[in-house]
């Protein structure tokens, strides 16, 4: 799992966690866009089959390396073998609940292995960066939406807090050398799959996040969805968010780069819709989408969620000339397909949920 890039006119992209979730729809429209990619990932949430089906998609072989970020060696191999000219940094742990019980890994992982890619970076002298941050790090909200002005901080499990920290790691190393482009994008709650249900989102197991776990019981594979919560004060009493189409996300990353190649210094944006919906706003949505019925049993809230969350979306629309373009409908029917398409996500080397 190892190869030379070519070098395209655009550029050569690193994709840590490029076999991804966000990372595969992510490589997708970078090669579209003509980019040279090359993808670093070892493999701890994703299997190889994500960068298969990108070929299939695309035309164009990804080159990839499983190496751990925290392999130095492995990373600076990467670094000579490729012309990098930016890295787009998807990889990392990211399930809360997990996060709370090896607390210690997440923190290796996610903050020793970014410490060590910008080391890399730096030596060798590539010093364009966007990072694929959260949401969470805005902690509870004070007023809504959230801009990029908030205050962050206060992140209430050791997965929010690693994106916490990196963000103020990534403007600590920007204060001290402005050679540096980066761009830190926080996502508001990626769904949906690429059009052709070849990529999608795979979890492992019984699925944490909520659409994943609704299109199983969509698709029979479970009997109910649990809801937490019911008596939120929200407009149904249910959880309210801010869903966003992975390929939107994708997109808002092409967006970043263009910046990024125009010398952007530090720069912070929201990538999300603006809009946002309930828990049961979102099973009727994947009722109508999938022609299925969604059982579902209203329960305890589930600790450490916020009742609402959505986002000003303006800065990115100014600055990148960005918008989420694709509605709820779309997402629940893009989900629908590769559901169907996929049962059991990804067919082999399934790992696990880190
Ligand atoms: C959405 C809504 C739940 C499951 C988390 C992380 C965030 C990001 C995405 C990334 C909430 C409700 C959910 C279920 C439910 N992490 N729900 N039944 O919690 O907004 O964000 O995942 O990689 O950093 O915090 O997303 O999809 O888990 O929940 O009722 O079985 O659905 O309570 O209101 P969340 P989610």
């Amino acid at each position: 799992m190892s190869s030379k890039g070519s070098m395209s006119s655009k550029g050569c992209i690193l994709a840590t966690g490029g076999a991804g979730y966000v990372g595969t729809h992510t490589v997708v429209e970078l090669l579209n866009e003509g980019y040279d990619v090359v993808v670093v990932d070892n493999l701890a949430n994703a299997t190889m089959e994500g960068l298969k089906r990108i070929e299939e998609i695309t035309g164009k072989r990804v080159p990839a390396y499983n190496v751990n970020l925290l392999d130095t060696e492995g990373l600076k191999n990467i670094f000579s073998e490729n012309r990098i000219t930016c890295v787009m940094h998807f990889a990392g742990f990211k399930a809360v609940g997990k996060s709370v019980d090896i607390p210690l890994q997440y923190y290796k992982n996610n903050i020793g292995g970014t410490v060590n890619l910008l080391e890399v970076m730096n030596e060798f002298k590539v010093y364009n960066m966007i990072f694929s941050s959260s949401a969470t790090v805005y902690g509870v909200p004070e007023k809504l939406p959230f801009v990029e002005t908030d205050k962050t901080g206060g992140c209430t499990n050791p997965y929010g807090k690693t994106k916490f920290f990196i963000e103020e790691i990534m403007k600590d190393l920007y204060t001290a050398d402005q050679q540096w482009n980066i761009v830190m994008l926080r996502y508001f709650n990626p769904i949906g799959a690429h059009k052709s249900g070849r990529i999608g989102e795979s979890p492992i197991g019984i699925p944490h996040n909520l659409m994943p776990y609704i299109s199983k019981v969509a698709a029979g594979e479970l009997e109910f969805l649990t809801v937490y919560g019911g008596d939120y004060e929200t407009k149904d009493g249910t959880g309210v968010r801010d869903y966003t189409h992975v390929v939107d996300l994708a997109k808002g990353h092409v967006a970043a780069l263009k910046s990024v190649k125009n010398k952007c210094g530090l720069k912070i944006y929201n990538l999300g819709t603006g809009k946002a919906y309930s828990v049961l706003e979102m099973v009727k949505a994947f009722e109508k989408a999938s022609g299925k019925t969604v059982k579902y049993k209203i329960a305890p809230r589930r600790a450490g969620d916020l009742p609402t969350f959505w986002s000003d979306v303006s800065l990115a629309k100014k600055e990148l000339g960005w918008e989420a373009e694709k509605d709820l409908d779309e997402m629940c029917e893009d989900i629908w397909r590769w559901q169907c398409m996929n049962p059991g996500g990804y067919p082999s080397g399934q790992s696990k949920s880190t």
